[in-house]
């Protein structure tokens, strides 16, 4: 049973979001996902995600890949989350290439290819015009 990590807000799920989730699941047999809260989001962008973090994690817990969902509160706590739920495998966006290769002593650390041309900020932007 190898268990698959992965990190993000997933606000406004969109088709680049189930890409990732699809491919991560492949990648084992159990997907945990850490949805950035709302604070910590705050703390990171300056404004809160469209959706709040109980519908953005509904949403993700609602997707046949996932198989558990919790809050990623903060992003020092990457190590800790690793750890705390067992992950034998980090999965990451490539826009985050090398960013997580600290843990590679705990888990083995892959980032996939992102789905181009679509993201929340884009979409938003789409909106917006
Ligand atoms: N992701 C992806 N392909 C995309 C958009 C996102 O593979 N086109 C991945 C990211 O690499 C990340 C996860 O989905 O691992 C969650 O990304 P998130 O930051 O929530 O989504 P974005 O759409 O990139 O959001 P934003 O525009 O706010 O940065």
């Amino acid at each position: 049973m190898r268990r698959v990590i992965t990190f993000g807000t997933f606000d406004l799920f969109h088709y680049g979001h189930l890409q990732i989730l699809r491919r991560a699941k492949e990648i084992g047999d159990f997907l945990i996902v850490g949805i950035s809260s709302d604070s910590l989001n705050f703390s990171k962008k300056g404004r809160y995600p469209i959706y709040t973090q109980m519908e953005r994690k509904s949403i993700i817990e609602a997707c046949k890949y996932v198989d558990y969902v919790f809050y990623e509160e903060s992003l020092e706590l990457k190590r800790q989350y690793c750890l705390e739920y067992k992950a034998d495998i980090l999965v990451m966006g490539d826009d985050w290439t090398g960013c997580f290769d600290n843990l590679s002593d705990i888990c083995e650390v892959i980032y996939i290819p992102r789905t181009p041309s679509i993201s929340t900020t884009q979409i938003i932007e789409k909106i917006r015009i």
